[in-house]
């Protein structure tokens, strides 16, 4: 069982650049880069993957980029882009074995926490909003793009359903989880959040949300 699970992982990670190209020619990339644009001081980047938010990070305004992933082959495929990466982002970046629930980081000493398309797969989603919280700043940020729980409930019934194929196939990873509201429930306050979906027919199915949330100041 051990090793067919590492052969699904392997071959998720390789897989994931290629299977998300034409998204990220044509849709993902410009969201990612509105989201991630954002991020500046000391930065935490949850469950990287292989690293497909790198190339939108503006590098002058990071000071130390922290790029957390637990799988194995993602995280050569990380490795292998920021030793390819330029001079600037070489310096600033790290990619370390970590999950979104337990950051190796003290309280309060981030500025921005990236998520996108983590929190579908982590194991306990409240956990690791709380953690984000944890390691912010008083008034740091979470940015994020993430695809969430649909507000139809026709479509809700059909993301429960096809949720245990989709974990099965697409490493772990949830269709209905109510991401906005685990914000909430772990004290980070949302700041205009963006809802949009993927053209054609299973868009519906993935609605993303993309935007910040806050760590109050008190
Ligand atoms: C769909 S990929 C997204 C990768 C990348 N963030 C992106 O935007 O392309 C989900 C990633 O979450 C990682 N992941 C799964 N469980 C995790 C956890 N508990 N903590 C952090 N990352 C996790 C997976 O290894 C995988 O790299």
């Amino acid at each position: 069982m051990k090793a067919f699970a590492r052969l699904r992982d392997k071959v998720f990670a390789a897989a994931y650049d290629r299977m998300n190209a034409a998204a990220e020619r044509t849709v993902m990339g410009q969201h990612r880069a509105k989201v991630i644009g954002a991020a500046r001081g000391v930065v935490v980047e949850i469950g990287a993957g292989t690293g497909a938010n790198l190339s939108h990070y503006d590098v002058a305004r990071i000071d130390r980029l922290v790029l957390t992933e637990p799988d194995p082959y993602m995280r050569q495929r990380l490795q292998r882009k920021i030793d390819d990466a330029g001079p600037r982002l070489h310096e600033i970046a790290a990619a370390v074995d970590g999950s979104a629930e337990h950051i190796d980081l003290p309280d309060a000493s981030v500025d921005v926490v990236v998520s996108t398309l983590v929190l579908c797969s982590v194991d306990d989603v409240a956990a690791s909003a709380a953690e984000a919280r944890r390691v912010l700043k008083p008034g740091g940020q979470l940015l994020f793009m993430e695809h969430v729980c649909s507000n139809q409930t026709s479509i809700r019934r059909w993301q429960d359903r096809l949720t245990p194929i989709q974990r099965a196939v697409a490493g772990g990873c949830h269709l209905n989880r109510d991401t906005l509201a685990t914000f909430r429930g772990a004290g980070l306050e949302t700041d205009g959040v963006q809802r949009w979906e993927f053209p054609g027919p299973f868009g519906r199915l993935m609605p993303i949300v993309e935007g910040a949330a806050h760590k109050p100041n008190i």
